[in-house]
């Protein structure tokens, strides 16, 4: 029996390796004209690491993670607490005050795979270290939009919220605590678990009932202090300056527990019930908590694999691949010899080329130069071989011209 793929992962077939290609180019671009630097962190990190920054009570945590070595290293779920382990590690503070980093790699969560969720996928993300400046906050939005819109895609909705301080955060939780407890029967399961290990994320549900619960439940954003009220305001009014279309959202809290201040999400129709294509927010405190001074911080990540089903569904035109300059056909073993050593040569001076690896009949082998799109043919045998002379066709409309066939691998291959 044939051995497959762990289940929740996928294996990339060259077509869809090349689309992958062409969006990682089109994505570093546009990371390039916003100033951000590229950082590469393990696969694997020391398994507190996530536990200390995303928190031992979310989903992630509790039940996401592949860890292994009696649970001293983890298979990266996130990059953004790998991201200020390696930002305090490597003291990259002192290098610039405000440090505006990438990453474009794979991650690993154990969830129930469906459609648009898998158990390793892919993400770019940025995240912006040192400045607590909400013009930061209207950037790394504006960015993650712009990607987006750089592809076509337009049906979307950008939701962004202000979930606080810790501090503002408590007396809330507190509040809603004693909102939810005479629903607590009637509350979902997963939000009766919540209750206790992590209330907020009860706002998040998706439940009706839970929904219905929550309409009247106390509001966060009332909880807040003058100073995060006007910081939110701020950012709002630079995004509307930016005409950036967006909703308020007070319920958007986030899955991670280094998240403060502000939240955002932007979500796609096209993506069913794993709607998110990219989410973020600030946390303010993770620097410190992992052990650094203070450092205000923001970013956001976004799913690969999401960003293709809504292009896919869009029919998003990808470009063609890139042609064969020139296939050579060659007949007898002679021929396949000179073949191959001259389509290394012309490939060392930059030129795609092909030749036949199965000692084909001409037919085959043309047939194959047609598939493959290539843009001139020549075709070698004995003959050829011995008068040093052969015939470069142009295969869009057959014109074709004498060539030295000791001179093909300094031709220029443009027939004017
Ligand atoms: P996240 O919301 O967990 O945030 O993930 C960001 C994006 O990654 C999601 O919106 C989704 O597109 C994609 N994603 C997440 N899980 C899966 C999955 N199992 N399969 C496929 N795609 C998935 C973070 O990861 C934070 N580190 C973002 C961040 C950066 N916050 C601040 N800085």
């Amino acid at each position: 029996m044939l051995i497959q793929k762990p289940k929740g992962t996928f294996d990339i077939l060259p077509e869809e390796a090349n689309q992958r290609q062409h969006i990682e180019k089109k994505i570093r671009k546009i990371l390039s004209n916003y100033n951000y630097d590229e950082i590469c962190t393990p696969t694997f990190e020391k398994t507190s690491l996530f536990k200390r920054s995303i928190g031992e009570e979310t989903d992630v945590v509790s039940k996401e993670m592949y860890s292994f070595n009696d649970d001293e290293f983890t298979l990266r779920p996130e990059m953004t607490a790998p991201v200020v382990r390696a930002y305090l590690e490597n003291s990259m503070y002192n290098e610039f005050p405000v440090q505006k980093l990438f990453y474009f790699t794979n991650m690993f969560r154990h969830e129930r795979p469906q459609a648009g969720r898998y158990r390793e996928f892919y993400q770019y993300g940025v995240e912006v270290i040192g400045s607590n400046d909400y013009t930061v906050d209207a950037e790394v939005i504006a960015l993650g939009l712009q990607v987006l819109k750089e592809f076509g895609i337009r049906d979307i909705v950008t939701k962004i919220n202000n979930i606080g301080t810790l501090q503002e955060r408590e007396l809330f939780i507190n509040d809603l605590k004693k909102y939810l407890t005479k629903y607590l029967k009637v509350l979902s399961l997963d939000s009766q678990r919540r209750f206790e290990k992590n209330p907020l994320r009860i706002l998040d549900s998706k439940e009706p009932t839970d929904i219905e619960i929550l309409e009247n439940a106390p509001v966060l954003y009332e909880y807040l202090s003058e100073e995060t009220k006007e910081f939110f305001t701020n950012l709002i009014e630079l995004l509307k300056e930016m005409r950036i279309r967006f909703e308020v959202d007070y319920k958007l809290v986030r899955g991670f527990d280094y998240y403060t201040s502000t939240t955002f999400e932007v979500i796609s129709d096209e993506l069913g019930s794993q709607n998110a294509i990219f989410g973020g927010g600030r946390y303010d405190m993770l620097v410190e908590q992992l052990g650094g001074k203070p450092t205000p911080a923001i970013g956001f990540a976004c799913g690969i694999e999401r960003l293709m089903i809504v292009l896919n569904k869009s029919k998003y035109q990808y470009p063609q691949k890139e042609r064969l300059k020139l296939y050579l056909v060659s007949i007898g073993e002679k021929a396949r010899r000179f073949a191959i050593k001259t389509a290394i040569e012309l490939r060392k001076k930059n030129f795609k080329c092909g030749t036949d690896l199965l000692v084909r009949s001409v037919k085959s082998q043309m047939k194959e130069a047609n598939r493959l799109n290539a843009e001139y043919v020549i075709v070698i045998g004995s003959e050829e071989l011995e008068s040093n002379e052969a015939r470069l066709k142009r295969m869009s409309d057959g014109i074709e011209i004498d060539v030295m066939v000791n001179k093909i691998n300094e031709l220029d291959y443009n027939i004017d």
